[in-house]
């Protein structure tokens, strides 16, 4: 087996919805001032989805241009991470499956921890890789999130899907083997069954994601990784993209280094571009900040990148990647900015329709009306099943 076989995502894609709340049409409805949304937590709109998207069309959007570009010849497993599932038995990713027309000799499963849950998924397929250096998994993270109507964590809403093909020789980034870990179990957010909306303590669940910031960070270390000053960037999972910011300052607090506010400011401001707009898409958020800053334009072959992924309840990972050679020319910048750019903006009111409504859960036959831009669809419900189309 070799052992310096470099490992790691070998393409990377996002997709999200095709409707947008602004929230300066938000504050106008709440009275909230604008500069709290803009400044306080960072965000300028959130991802709305349509009666006909849903994690599964999303989830496809994402990785068919992958498929598109690689074929599925060497794909063998799919992992799909959620948090906001849409069946307690069957995995997500067999929809996703069959809409990409996978074959059938594809291992299939759905992985869960809170916003994390897809680094797990992406660690895992470096492992299945390791083993078998021939084949690839497609990682997908998909997920909407969504809070109670005049909460705290409305504002923090969005909705995406990303997708990473990981493989051996990688073409975009060789993710390192030292990764630090940290788990506590906290009732910061969570979702029982028989809710549609996440119950949070927001703050504490800002206080608890600093606190794995530094225990993850601290365990890194401990597994012989990097020194701070060889990464060239941070990549911070953002529920709101202020959180990266805080997250930086600490993890510099716990380095020694008394953070600097222009210094933590550039350190973040290329990591935000897409999450400011689309919200928190809970397991694809961290991969959403990674591809702005790939997206940037910067110049970062050989660099490191310092990535912090952490999910609610709690468990965290922080982990290092290194740019390959050449990462810049299989990039996805123009088809990442008309996703979120072609987005239909919505007022207030299709917005709270949209929210309130749920699926019927009579087992009759229900179609759904096509509202969607993207490229696959829920067409409707029959017997307590989801049809799924092309659209
Ligand atoms: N102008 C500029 N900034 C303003 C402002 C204004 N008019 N009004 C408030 N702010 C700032 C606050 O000072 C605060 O900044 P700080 O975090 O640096 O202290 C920030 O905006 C948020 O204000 P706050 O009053 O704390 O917001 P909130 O009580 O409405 O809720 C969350 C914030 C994060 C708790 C809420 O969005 C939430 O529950 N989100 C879901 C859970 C979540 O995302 N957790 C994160 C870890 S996973």
């Amino acid at each position: 087996m070799p052992t310096d076989l470099a490992i790691g995502i070998h393409d990377l894609s996002f997709s999200t919805t095709s409707l947008v709340l602004g929230h300066d049409e938000l504050s106008r409805h709440n009275g909230t001032d604008i500069a709290k949304y803009h400044k306080g937590i960072g965000q300028r709109a959130m991802s709305v989805p349509t009666a006909d998207e849903d994690i599964v069309t999303m989830a496809a959007a994402a990785a068919a241009p992958i498929v598109q570009r690689h074929t599925a010849d060497r794909i063998r497993t799919l992992v799909l991470a959620t948090e906001t599932s849409i069946d307690q038995s069957k995995a997500a990713g067999i929809y996703v499956h069959s809409l990409l027309g996978l074959p059938p000799q594809v291992r299939v499963v759905e992985v869960k921890q809170a916003c994390y849950g897809a680094t797990a998924g992406l660690q895992f397929a470096t492992a299945l890789v390791h083993r078998d250096p021939a084949q690839q998994v497609l990682v997908i993270a998909s997920d909407v999130s969504r809070y109670d109507l005049d909460s705290p964590g409305e504002a923090t809403q969005g909705a995406a899907a990303a997708a990473l093909l990981v493989s051996a020789d990688p073409a975009l980034i060789e993710i390192d083997r030292p990764s630090g870990l940290f788990t506590s179990d906290i009732m910061d957010f969570w979702r029982p069954n028989y809710r549609s909306t996440a119950l949070v303590n927001g703050k504490e669940s800002v206080t608890a994601y600093l606190e794995a910031v530094e225990g993850a960070w601290r365990d890194y270390n401990a597994q012989g990784g990097l020194p701070l000053e060889e990464f060239r960037a941070f990549c911070y999972h953002q529920p709101y993209t202020r959180m990266a910011f805080k997250a930086h300052r600490r993890l510099l607090e716990a380095c020694g280094v008394q953070p600097d506010d222009a210094a933590v400011e550039s350190a973040i401001a290329a990591t935000t571009g897409y999450n400011e707009t689309v919200g928190n898409s809970y397991t694809a958020s961290m991969y959403l900040a990674l591809a702005a800053l790939l997206d940037s334009g910067s110049e970062l072959t050989g660099q490191s990148l310092g990535l912090f992924s952490y999910g609610s309840g709690s468990v965290a990972e922080f982990l290092a990647g290194r740019l390959r050679p050449g990462y810049r020319e299989h990039l996805r910048g123009d088809a990442h900015r008309e996703a979120v750019s072609k987005r239909r903006a919505i007022d207030y009111g299709t917005y709270r329709e949209l929210h309130e409504r749920t699926l019927p859960t009579d087992g009759g036959w229900h179609d759904l009306p096509h509202q969607t831009q993207g490229p696959f669809r829920l067409a409707g419900l029959r017997d307590h099943q989801r049809i799924y189309e092309t659209a």
